[in-house]
């Protein structure tokens, strides 16, 4: 059914458009953006076989796209699916997924790729891109085949969860990325500098914890060294959860530079520091981990100015079982798709960092253009990937509201600001506000 979005609030970067429209979703495109009443008789052609939507004192944005989600699936069903990952996406207004590959099977292979591809498209309510491993079983020894996954249709590589730490091996993947034009995501944290520590940053409370914890210099000595690689073989870089001051100014410079270098930074690194953390609660252990106001000041600069690109979610579910270990055992993540857009909202638009139109522009615009997709944007013509978002409307997040098989989120009973009440794939809605 066509759809038809009168009086809304069009959000999108690509076309400059930031004002009240009436937008027709018609066959799966963004098919008219006209100003309100503009349509002869004051109605698109064909009208009258409109669902027509209301959306005054919405805002209308392009479907967000998430650079970074772990989807679990296959080998870790029970902490979430390519169907319930999909679920917790739409209901957050993530229109396109990008999944990296420690599943297990690590996707590490065209097969891997062919084969996952095939499963989200009938499993998943979302676009989902997979990212394919930078080596074999990301065991940092012996290079995937990134021209053949990249000709089954994989997005970008990375070797998420950890660094190779090989910079030989690394490079020459940088050298093969550069050639087949194959965008790298980065985690950055040296494997050898974390040896016999916990993932919480050193500082008081890791002190009275008794916990060992990291430093920034184990995520700026990777940061600093993948930029010199991607200056050297021209590779295209994006920076996975810059959480440091330091890895924040490398990317800026190395911005002025001329190096092919894009940054993302995720919701809970730019809200909370350690101090934050309220005890032995492992729903706020993440990798990296929670840094301190300078380096949260740093990042927000970032995000005003531009030079980090994106927000993403890092979405990590766990199981409850698993995350009861304490901090010292459980494994590092949190989940982050259903509240990514109004924490962002929360803490970015209402506080007066970036206007609803730069907000898009990190969220929505930005990730495509990065990841080379024809998404993000909603002019005539292109996919109707898009999402309705109430600004104003106060909600508490609860974990037990989320659809994700996780429930391990740092910002359970916080109130925030801004709903999606309703995503559109292809001009499918998958998601209605109840
Ligand atoms: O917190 C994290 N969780 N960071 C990562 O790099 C990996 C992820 C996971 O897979 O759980
Ligand atoms: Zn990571
Ligand atoms: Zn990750």
């Amino acid at each position: 059914m066509n759809i038809w979005i009168r009086g809304g609030h069009v959000l999108d970067p690509d076309t400059g458009r930031d004002g009240i429209y009436d937008v027709l979703v018609a066959d799966g495109k963004i098919c008219q953006v006209q100003e309100p009443g503009a349509f002869s008789g004051g109605e698109p052609e064909g009208g009258e076989a409109c669902r027509v939507i209301d959306g005054t004192g919405l805002y209308v944005m392009p479907g967000i796209v998430d650079l970074h989600v772990h989807l679990r699936d296959p080998g870790f069903e029970y902490k979430e699916t390519l169907a319930t990952g999909g679920l917790a996406a739409a209901k957050g207004g993530v229109t396109t997924i990008c999944a990296m590959p420690n599943t297990k099977p690590v996707t590490d292979s065209p097969d891997r790729i062919r084969t996952q591809r095939e499963r989200a498209k009938k499993e998943c309510l979302v676009h989902v891109s997979f990212v394919g491993a930078v080596t074999v079983g990301q065991k940092g020894e012996v290079l995937t085949d990134i021209a053949g996954m990249k000709k089954e249709g994989m997005a970008c590589i990375s070797e998420d969860g950890k660094s190779v730490m090989d910079a030989k091996l690394y490079k020459k993947a940088m050298e093969t990325a550069a050639r087949e034009d194959v965008l790298v995501l980065a985690h950055c944290e040296d494997q050898n500098m974390i040896q016999g520590a916990v993932i919480v940053n050193e500082s008081e409370y890791s002190k009275n914890l008794g916990l060992t914890g990291v430093t920034n210099v184990v995520e700026d000595v990777i940061a600093a060294r993948d930029i010199l690689l991607a200056k050297e073989t021209g590779a295209r870089l994006h920076l996975c959860h810059c959480s440091t001051r330091d890895s924040a100014t490398m990317v800026r410079l190395a911005k002025e530079a001329g190096v092919s270098v894009t940054a993302e930074v995720c919701p809970h690194h730019f809200i909370l520091t350690s101090r934050d953390i309220p005890g032995d609660d492992a729903d706020f252990k993440m990798n990296p981990p929670l840094r301190e106001r300078e380096d949260v000041d740093a990042l927000i600069e970032g995000l005003k100015t531009g030079a980090i690109d994106v927000i993403s979610t890092d979405h990590a579910p766990h199981s409850q079982a698993e995350k009861a270990k304490g901090f010292g055992e459980a494994p590092c993540g949190i989940v982050g798709l259903e509240t990514s857009l109004a924490l962002s909202m929360t803490e970015l638009v209402h506080k007066g960092i970036l206007t609803p139109m730069e907000l898009t522009e990190r969220m929505c615009h930005a990730p495509a253009r990065i990841l080379g997709i024809d998404r993000g944007s909603l002019a005539e013509g292109k996919c109707a990937d898009l999402i309705l978002v109430d600004p104003d409307r106060e909600w508490v997040i609860r974990k037990e509201d989320f659809v994700s098989k996780g429930k391990n989120s740092p910002f359970d009973g916080r109130t925030v600001r801004g709903m999606v009440v309703m995503t559109m794939v292809d001009g499918e809605i998958v998601y209605e506000e109840a």
